[in-house]
């Protein structure tokens, strides 16, 4: 994909639904008891890659136009799947689908593309094992394919050294099965949907936590059924926060966005656009099935560099690489630390954006828990290495559009995995 250099966004989007919710949606709604009614789910990749999952162990989930019928089958209705189940390139997928697999009563295996075969699993086998999880790397590398089978599971309470969403949903969804209550404890509150949506569905699950604290704790009891919801998913603030950026460092622009989740687990980049100086007003703010919801009005902004640590890094941690071009275009220093959680994603984060970055010629070092970047010098195109990072595609693209000359989106179709139609809404503004 090629982009040029442009001024003047103007118009109002709505981003698809929110990729973390939606995954849970179709999870939890397999496990309750009834039909779960899905409104506004987001049909990319990754989400797509945990419908099949559910399909192949048994659960009917009907794809229509406007919602995602689940017709679950209640905690202990999965069957056993015919073949190893594909997770794709989704984290989120793998690991919290292995918290379930881990209270199933047959074996399973599952594996995804070299991306997600290469990233971190002893983060998840570590505290499943100590519930009593049979769940092993075939590989023997601490990396996926994994193969769970049945373990007797008993509640833990359990230290994570990340602050990870993943982490700890793997852990309260195996915890449902477990015969005991099971804690969580992490270093910062990562995002709280599981928490949020497990409420809804029935389960006795409860929080313990101050949003800028360094300790956060859930607990959940163990679960006799939990019931299938109507749920409307909020659009995707990941999603949001490209056009976000665009709005403030493309000359003459006004954007609006519509419905989009802000619940404070994930609204970090809004408070850290705000410390940078953005002009940015929260609209209509709402609640919607337990989740906070705002339009978002963007404008044209003068940035300026800040520094970014701490408990705030998880509520932004997907929205560092498009934080990280806002930041070469505003003036003065901008350090990101204590977000070493870049390295595990989808490619390292810290090389992919500041490799992509430097290419453009911007004065940026890596740090091993983030980065530095000296802003305000102007860009120009390059060639993108995107490495199937669809963050790393999307962030760029609106890197390429402040840049002299054209910037190359190289694999530029990998924004599928989160977002399909992310070049047909940035036509909308043209
Ligand atoms: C996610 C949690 C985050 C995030 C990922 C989605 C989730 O990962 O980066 O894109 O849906 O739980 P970690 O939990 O590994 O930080």
């Amino acid at each position: 994909m090629e982009i040029g250099k442009i001024t003047g966004l103007k118009g109002t989007i709505t981003i698809p639904g929110d990729k973390s919710i939606s995954h849970r949606s179709i999870m939890l709604g397999a496990i309750a008891k009834g039909t779960t009614n899905v409104h506004h789910f987001l049909t990319g990749a990754d989400c797509l890659a945990t419908i099949q999952c559910f399909r192949a162990m048994g659960i009917e989930i009907e794809e229509n136009k406007d919602n995602i019928l689940v017709h679950g089958k209640g905690l202990h209705g999965l069957r056993k799947p015919n073949d190893v189940l594909n997770v794709g390139n989704s984290g989120t997928t793998t690991r919290l689908i292995s918290g379930i697999l881990a209270g199933q009563n047959f074996d399973s295996k599952l594996s995804g593309d070299n991306s997600l075969n290469s990233r971190p699993m002893r983060r998840i086998m570590e505290p499943l094992q100590m519930m009593g999880a049979n769940i092993s790397s075939v590989l023997r590398n601490d990396c996926a394919p994994l193969y769970i089978s049945k373990g007797e599971l008993h509640g833990i309470s359990y230290t994570s050294k990340v602050a990870s969403a993943q982490v700890k949903s793997a852990i309260i969804l195996a915890g449902l099965y477990a015969d005991g209550p099971t804690s969580v404890t992490e270093p910062a509150l990562s995002r709280n949907h599981t928490e949020l949506m497990l409420w809804e569905f029935g389960a006795d699950i409860r929080s313990k936590f101050k949003l800028d604290s360094t300790r956060a704790t859930v607990s959940v009891a163990p679960c006799k059924e939990l019931f299938g919801q109507d749920i409307t998913i909020p659009g995707d603030i990941s999603s949001a926060a490209y056009f976000i950026a665009a709005g403030l460092i493309t000359p003459d622009s006004e954007i609006l966005i519509q419905n989009v989740g802000v619940n404070p687990t994930r609204a970090g980049i809004l408070q850290v656009c705000a410390d940078m100086g953005a002009d940015i007003t929260l609209l209509n703010e709402r609640t919607s099935g337990g989740e906070p919801v705002a339009d978002i009005l963007v404008r044209t902004s003068q940035l300026h560099g800040v520094t970014i640590g701490g408990p705030i890094i998880p509520t932004l941690i997907d929205e560092i690489p498009v934080i990280a071009v806002m930041a070469a275009l505003a003036e003065g220093e901008t350090i990101i630390q204590d977000a070493a959680e870049l390295k595990v994603k989808e490619t390292n984060r810290i090389e992919t954006v500041v490799d992509n970055l430097k290419n453009m010629g911007c004065d940026i070092t890596a740090a091993d828990d983030g980065m530095i970047i000296r802003g305000g010098n102007r860009l120009h195109g390059a060639n993108i290495h995107t490495l199937l990072d669809h963050r790393i595609a999307m962030a760029f693209t609106i890197a390429g559009l402040n840049a002299d000359g054209i910037t190359n989106i190289l694999d530029s179709k990998c924004v599928d995995v989160s977002y399909p139609a992310f070049y047909d809404t940035f036509e909308l503004l043209l």
